[in-house]
Order: structure tokens, then sequence, then C-alpha cells
């Protein structure tokens, strides 16, 4: 389906050549003055010059042209030359038939593309934080819009499990336990299959040695030792480390799995190790890399930069590689594997530079096509109410885990304020209210922005937040539940006309949908969505105020209203599919 907005530019231009102007001049926007009409067009006012007459000729003519029009209802030309228009509510009327039953409500298939997303990128052994929220949470979004629109997307997790983390839990391990069997130098049996701590353990074990590695240097040359051999492979190392991944991963899918983000790939920064050796010989055989104070670097400046852009560094003077070092090789490992034509990443922007950088060394070194999009999408921070970074009451970094719960509690003391239902039932509900509160409060923010995590408001069950979308959804739901019990043909009502203003308003908010869609995912905006969806429940809500949906007793008017609310409901349910959560029954 085309888009309405095209359509009704389709027309307009049909009319400016058959009144002997040049159809480009038919442009139509949205109007920016509602209260006189809903789209305009100015192309009568860009004509004058051309044709060298005065612009309300022109106008006046293009009017005369759309005499007939089914689309518009009305056409004026007015002073200076401008024409308002409104749309013909039988033409937007068959314009919701045809949405209603068309795939995707009618976005236009187009030819898909392999999508990489990048998101999520916790550290291994380190419990998740609050800084962890927006990349899951923004990266699944991003993953489920691409998908969406008919893209073949793959979500990669990109843990972090390669670096001096692993050493110094292995290493603080072994002062503990220095009897273990992984700390045998000559062993060569099996290892145990269970692991010798729990994720309570690694809580404990991983700021205790990194604060220790902190003042003490003997302690850190340690922990770097015990990396260096893990990466060499020390037979007893790695299957100490197998144990930490596992251990971790555990827990961290638990976390992940309760803000409704998923992953493809849990792969991590360990998974490329095998290809750095040649991705690396191959920079230096090309002299792509060259030697820089003993390390091996790419340069990666560009005659227009208008800031600092230090080279890429690939291998330290020490010989060993890093974080760039992976990411280079893991940009090779999916271009090679899955035939992709875009990589999302999503950090926060502290890593902007960075992956600049990392993205120019990797066109140099030939690692992907020209073709492939190579794109960072960076997020602010999330404050607490005073403007900083957010805090717990005494001064830690809320642990995300902890941040969930708190949420949840709020809410379902706000839905136990409302009404009374049993206990159980009430907590569900809350468990679904709260992960659309947490989500939309971070997802209605422009990612670039930071924003401040204020529970009250994002809990609240009315204003531009998680709950109140859902509630209009749980209250279309409701009515469409009650007319279906009193027996109406819910499943086959059909659009008929359109009766009032509101309800025209609302019509054309849903004509919307696909260029909004299309939009957000052209320009990876989820809070595009977000907006449109507000835009859309406000304008439901007058709707709904306006109209007697369940007393009416003229049947074809009562079905075009039911057709109407099922799909607001179905386009509401995508839009916060595509966000990543969802609405309950009632609440
Ligand atoms: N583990 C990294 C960190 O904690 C984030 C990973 C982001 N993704 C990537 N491909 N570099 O900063």
């Amino acid at each position: 389906m085309k888009k309405l907005l095209d359509l009704i530019s389709d027309t307009m231009m049909a009319a400016f050549e058959k009144a002997g102007y040049e159809g480009e001049l038919g442009k139509v926007s949205v109007s920016n003055r509602p209260d006189l009409c809903e789209y305009q067009c100015n192309g009568a006012m860009a004509g004058a010059k051309r044709y060298k007459c005065a612009p309300i000729e022109i106008a006046n003519k293009v009017a005369e042209a759309l005499k007939d029009s089914d689309v518009f209802e009305s056409v004026e030309a007015v002073m200076p030359g401008f024409l308002n228009l409104k749309l013909n509510p039988a033409f937007l009327v068959n314009y919701m038939a045809e949405m209603s039953v068309s795939d995707k409500f009618g976005i236009e298939p187009k030819a898909p593309e392999s999508i990489v997303v990048d998101y999520g990128g916790p550290n291994v052994a380190k419990p998740l934080h609050v800084g962890h929220l927006r990349s899951g949470v923004i990266g699944e979004s991003v993953k489920r819009i691409c998908a969406y629109m008919g893209n073949k997307v793959i979500g990669d997790i990109h843990l972090g499990d390669w670096g001096l983390q692993m050493g110094l839990v292995i290493n603080e391990i072994k002062n503990r336990e220095p009897e273990l069997v992984y700390f045998k130098e000559d062993y060569d049996g099996e290892y145990p299959s269970e692991a010798p701590f729990t994720v309570g353990d690694l809580e404990e074990i991983y700021p205790f040695a990194s604060k220790k590695s902190k003042e003490d240097a003997e302690y850190k040359a340690a922990a770097m030792e015990a990396t260096f051999k893990l990466q060499n492979g020390e037979r007893g190392y790695r299957a100490l480390w197998h144990h930490i991944m596992n251990v971790s991963i555990a827990d961290m899918r638990r976390n992940y799995d309760n803000l409704n983000v998923h992953f493809d790939l849990w792969n991590g920064e360990s998974s490329v190790q095998d290809i750095i050796p040649s991705m690396v010989q191959d920079m230096k055989d090309k002299n792509i890399a060259y030697l820089s104070d003993g390390a091996w670097v790419i340069d990666v400046k560009e005659e227009t930069d208008t800031k600092e852009m230090p080279p890429c560094i690939v291998i330290k003077s020490d010989g060993a590689s890093l974080y760039n070092t992976t990411d280079l090789a893991t940009i090779k490992d999916r271009a090679d594997k899955y035939d992709v034509s875009k990589i999302i990443y999503l950090t926060d922007k502290r890593q902007d530079l960075y992956f600049e950088q990392v993205f120019r060394a990797a066109r140099k070194a030939g690692l992907v096509s020209k073709d492939v999009d190579l794109v960072h999408i960076s997020f602010g921070t999330v404050n607490g109410a005073d403007g900083h970074a957010f805090k717990t009451r005494d001064g830690g970094v809320p642990r995300l885990e902890n941040l969930i719960s708190e949420i949840n509690e709020m809410t379902y003391k706000r839905i136990q304020e409302s009404r009374q239902l049993p206990e159980e039932e009430a907590r569900s509900i809350a468990k679904i209210v709260a992960l659309a509160a947490i989500k939309y409060g971070d997802l209605s923010n422009q990612a670039s922005k930071d924003y401040i995590f204020d529970m009250e408001k994002f809990t609240s069950f009315e204003g531009d937040t998680g709950p109140y979308i859902l509630y209009t959804i749980v209250r279309i739901k409701s009515i469409l539940n009650k007319v279906s019990a009193e027996g109406f043909d819910v499943e086959n009502a059909k659009f008929a006309g359109c009766y009032s203003a509101p309800e025209k308003d609302l019509m054309m908010k849903l004509a919307g949908f696909n260029a909004m869609m299309v939009n957000a995912y052209e320009e990876i905006a989820p809070h595009k969505i977000c907006s449109y969806i507000f835009d859309l429940a406000n304008t439901f809500n007058r709707f709904y105020h306006d109209t007697h949906i369940v007393a009416e007793e003229d049947a074809v008017k009562k079905g075009n209203w039911i057709a109407l609310l099922k799909l607001t409901r179905d386009v509401l349910e995508t839009c916060i599919d595509v966000l990543g959560f969802s609405a309950p029954e009632k609440m």
C-alpha cells in the first residue's frame, strides 16, 4: 500500500498537470495550521515565478481540476496562493479497510537484508548494573524494528569474556584455593564438570580482586600473568574459564530474559581469537599496519577531520591484542559468515571515537566491502533525579536486578491502589506493566540524550508513559470483550463510514503508521515509535470519550467503530512488540 501522504501528493501532482503545470509542484505536506486544514500544498507559490503569473491564479486552476476528486472533501485556494486540503472521509475509510487486511498494515515489502545488531555487551563475571540497561533495551528494539521491516537480523551479545577481568578472577580463586586441580601443573586428566563456585561467589570475587589489583602492583602482575596463561591455552585455566562463562552466562540469561531481551548469538571477544593472527599478518603484509613505538597501528586520519583522530592500535608493544583487535576480527567474522549488509552497534557515547577508529581501520584493511554499513548508535547516561549518574542510596551502582524488582514493587502498589486483585494476578500483571514502564521510559528518549530514571513518572498510568499506552490497549480490549459478550459479531466488523471529527483524527493517525515505521527504521529511532503511539493513544482516548460505542444501536455504525478499535489495538500492539514489551489482558 502506498503511504497516505504519497497518495495525496500523487493526486495533487496529477491535478497540477491537468491544470497545465508541472506535476512536481504538487508536493503535499501535513498542515501546520490544523485549525484551517489537514494538508497543504504550496506548489502554486513556487510555480508563480516559473509561469510568470500570480500564485492564486495557479491555485485556483488546480482547485478547479480537483473538483471531482474523491480524495478530498474540500480544496480551497486561499490568498496569496495556498491550497488548503481536507481529506474525503470516505477515502480515509477505504484506506482503513485496506490497511486492516494488509500484511503489516500495508507497509510495502522490500528486498530483505542481512543485519547484525551488536548489543548488550556485558563483561563476564561482573553483575549486570544500570549501565547495561540501555544497550539491551535499545538494541532489542532496533533488532525488532529491522526484523519487522522484513530483514534477516542476528542479535549478538558480544560478551567481554577475554580480558583482564578473567585473569583477575582466576588468580583470586588460585589464591584462595591453590589446591584445586585446575592449578596442578602436570595434571592431564578430565576436569570436574561442576564449577567450584556459584554466581554469588563470582560477584564477591570480582570486585574484591579488581579493588586489590588497583592497590597492589604485585597482585595485578599475577592477574595479568593469569590472563596471559588463559589466552595462551593453559588447560586448567581454560577449564576454569569455561566454568566462569557457564555460571555467569546462566545468570545473565536470567536477567536479560526478565527484560525480554533475547540474543541469537552469545559470542564474545574470545570467539574470534583464532582468526586474529592471520588478520593481523595480512594487515602487516599489506602495509596497512605499521610499527609505531613498538606497537602495530593503522592510521585512520582523514583530511576532512576536525577532531583529533589517533591511529587504531591492533597489537600493543607487549605483543598482546586488545579490544580493538577483537572488534576488527569480529567485523571480518560477521562479514564472512553472514553476508551482512549492515552491522549496528549499541554502546554508550564514550565509545564514539573508538568505533570511528575501528570502522575506518576495518575499511582500510578491507575486512568488509564498501557497501556494508557500519553504524554506531551511541546513547547517553541514565541519570538519577539529581541529574548525575544514577546511584543507589549508599552511593553504589544499582544492580539491574534490584532496579527491576523495585519498579515491579512500585507498579504492584499502583495496581492495587486502583483495584483489588488477587495477589498472584496483581503480581503477574505488575511484571508486565513494570517492564513497559522501564522500557518506554528509556526508549521514549532520543537515544543520544541522557535521561532521568524517574520511577514515579515511569510507572504512572497517565502521561507519556508505558503504563498509559498499556492502559489504552487494555481499555480497547475490554470494550471488545464487552460487545462480544453481548453477542456482537466482533470478528466480522466492517469499516463503513466516518461520523465525527475525533473519529477522523483517529483514522488519520492510524493511516500514518506506515510512514512512521519506515522512518523509524531508516533512522534507527525507536523513540519515533514511542511518540507515535503516545499520540495515537491520546487521539484514541479523545475519540472514545466522544463516542458511545457499546450503547450504539445502529449496527453499521457500531461495526465501523469496532473495526476501528481492532485496528487501533493491532497497531498499538504491533508497535509495543517492536519496542520489546507487551500488554496484559487487564490492569
Ligand atoms: N564489553 C564492552 C564494554 O563493557 C562493550 C562491548 C560493545 N560491543 C563491541 N563490539 N565492542 O565496554
